[in-house]
Parts: structure tokens; sequence; C-alpha cells
């Protein structure tokens, strides 16, 4: 293999299609197309999303390697998400990288989209430093919620995970319960911010181990708002940067509980956090308080590489390269793709 290594990295499996150009870990380029139309919908529409894929694929992949300056004979390999995600959104980015891939004459390696997000932090400016191994990963996005332990890139081992609810859907479904559009994460995060995080108070769900439980706090939300707006129907627009720092802060520690436990029953304080809910401030803040509350070294992602892109995609394509862990007999996309 030549000392330089150029990947095309293709992400597509939920509603951002995405493409990047990376040169061994530096990222040349990386380019997003989200998909607003699904706003009007307060949630992703399966089959808008694989049409405006197939829409996207093409201008998006066109615009990374021009950025990159790349042309596309000089491509080593095209890594794309093989799952889990939205079947028909990850079909148009597999079909279209395997496709090219075979016209190139080159390797179409695919990736674990979870895997993705923990290892975007190998990216060369993702952090000052990348995490020694082991650590341990919290990734949280709107469909997962797990605490993996790293062991080495291709070695991982769910330690916990969600029972219901995704951490991104408790800030999604309680922001669409306070009309905050779609999705409301980022929006309760700015909310937040202005509020009181003491001001309500919502019971923490009791949940065994280091599995997380979402769902029983959203509907202590929606009872709460009922109520309230019962006595006062403006109560919502009273309060709403209270409601949002009281319902951030509740998610917050019901994090902090979880990783506390973990780092205690492993022994391993390197703490790394992926996917689009470590964009959070208040997240990120009480986690970064654990080094000097717990001792733990953190590392926290770069905001481009929090939310889907794919750029960590690349990255996993190039350290299955040098690995030598690419499998090009395993290449079928799936729903559910297991580590
Ligand atoms: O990783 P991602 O882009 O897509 C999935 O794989 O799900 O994550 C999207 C999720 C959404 O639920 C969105 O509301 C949430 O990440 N999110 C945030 C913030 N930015 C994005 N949640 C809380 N605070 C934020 N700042
Ligand atoms: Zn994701």
């Amino acid at each position: 293999m030549s000392e330089k290594v150029y990947i095309l990295g293709i992400e597509s499996s939920c509603d951002d299609t995405a493409a990047a150009v990376l040169c061994n870990n530096v990222v040349l380029s990386n380019v997003i197309a989200g998909q607003k139309i699904h706003e009007a919908y307060g949630g992703v529409v399966p089959e808008l999303a694989s049409r405006a894929h197939q829409q996207h694929i093409v201008p998006v992949v066109e615009a990374a390697l021009k950025q990159a300056g790349i042309k596309k004979s000089e491509l080593n390999a095209i890594a794309f998400t093989q799952g889990p995600g939205l079947l028909g959104s990850l079909l148009v980015g597999a079909s279209f990288a395997k496709g090219m891939a075979k016209g190139l004459g080159i390797p179409a390696l695919g990736i674990h989209h979870m895997q993705g997000h923990i290892l975007a932090h190998f990216i060369d400016d993702a952090n000052e430093q990348s995490p020694d191994f082991p650590f341990l990963a919290l990734t949280i996005s709107g469909g997962h919620t797990q605490i993996v332990q790293v062991d080495n890139y291709f070695e991982m081992t769910i330690l916990g995970e969600t029972i219901d609810d995704a951490i991104g859907e408790a800030f999604d479904k309680s922001g669409k319960l306070l009309h905050l559009g779609y999705p409301a994460g980022p929006e309760m995060d700015r909310r937040a911010k202005l509020g009181n995080p003491n001001a309500f108070q919502f019971t923490k769900p009791k949940v065994d181990g280091l599995n997380f439980s979402f769902s029983g706090l959203k509907t202590a939300i929606l009872h709460f708002i009922q109520k309230e707006t019962k006595v006062n129907p403006n109560f919502i627009d009273q309060n709403i940067n209270d409601i949002c720092a009281s319902i951030q802060n509740t998610i917050v520690e019901i994090v902090m509980d979880k990783l506390e436990i973990a780092t205690r029953e492993t022994g391993i304080k390197h703490i790394a956090i992926g996917g689009g809910v470590s964009a959070n401030s208040g997240i990120r803040e009480a986690i970064k308080s654990g080094e000097a509350r717990f001792g733990w070294t953190t590392y926290l992602p770069k905001f481009e590489y929090t939310t889907d892109n794919a750029a960590m995609i690349g990255i996993c394509g190039y350290l299955k390269l040098i690995t030598g862990t690419a499998d090009s007999d395993q290449l079928e996309v799936s729903a559910r793709l297991k580590f």
C-alpha cells in the first residue's frame, strides 16, 4: 500500500447524506446534506429519506472530491455505512459505494455506524489527543444510547444500552411537547443555558446496572405539562427556559450516574463521547467536570464529528485497512447490524 491512503467515506444511515475524503487519518473534506423535509412531520419519514439520499448522493460525493482536490482515480478505498440505520437509506449509500468501488477496482469497506461515532476520536484533528486503550465510549444519538468498552480499534463490548427510547429521543420527544420543532435537541440545549436547572424536578428512572431507560421520563414530562397547562394555559411560554434546563439537567444526571458506575466497575477512567447528543453543552460540561471530581480523562469530539458525518466512516475505513480487519465478503447492509 502506498504511504498515503486516500479514502472516500459515505454515510447515509438516517436523514443526512454525507461524504468525506481522508488522506490517512487527516480529513480533506467533510460534506453533509441534511433533509429539511422531515421537519414538517416531526420525525424522519423513511420513504422520504431514501428518496432524498438518491437525489443528494451524487452531488455530495462530487463536492467532497472537489473540496479535497482529489480525483476519483486517486482513491484507494471507499468506506460506507453498513448499518445500523434505516434500510432504504443504508441501501442508497451502500449501492453507490459498492458500484463506484467496483468501477474503480478498489475495495469497498463496510462500516458500523456506532463504531464510526466512537472511532471519530482517531481523526487527526478531532481532539487534542486520541484516547488510550482501553477506554469507555458513551455513544449517545437519536437512535442509540450505549456505554461501550473499547479495548482496541475493532474490539468493542457493549456494557449497557437503552432498554427503550434513545437519549436523543428523550430530547426530541420532550421538545415536541414544548413545540420546539424537530429535532429539538439543539434548541433544548440553547434554551437550557438560559434557564434554572433546578426549577422543576423529574423522577429519574430506576434501571439496574449500566442499562438506560428514557420512556418513563418522557411520560413524566407529558403529565407534568398537562397538569401545569390546565392551571395556566401559558405555562410553557412563561417557563420554557426553566423547563428545558430542568429536563436537560435530569438527562445529564442519568448519564453521569451510569458513567460513575461504569468507571467503578471496570476501573477504566478514560471516557470518550460520541453521537449527535454529545454536542450537548450540559453533557459536555458535566463529563469534563469528571476530570476534577473523579480523576477521569475525557475526550470530547469537535462539533463537526458529533452528529452524523462521513469523516467518521472514512477514519474507520482507514483503520480497517491499516489493521488488516476489512472483510470484503461481509458487505450486505443491515438495519440492526451488530458490532
Ligand atoms: O448522531 P445523530 O446525528 O444521528 C443519529 O444517529 O441518531 O444524532 C441526532 C440526535 C438528535 O436526536 C438531535 O436532537 C440530537 O442528536 N442532538 C442534540 C444536540 N445536537 C444534536 N441533543 C441535545 N443537545 C444538542 N446540542
Ligand atoms: Zn449517528
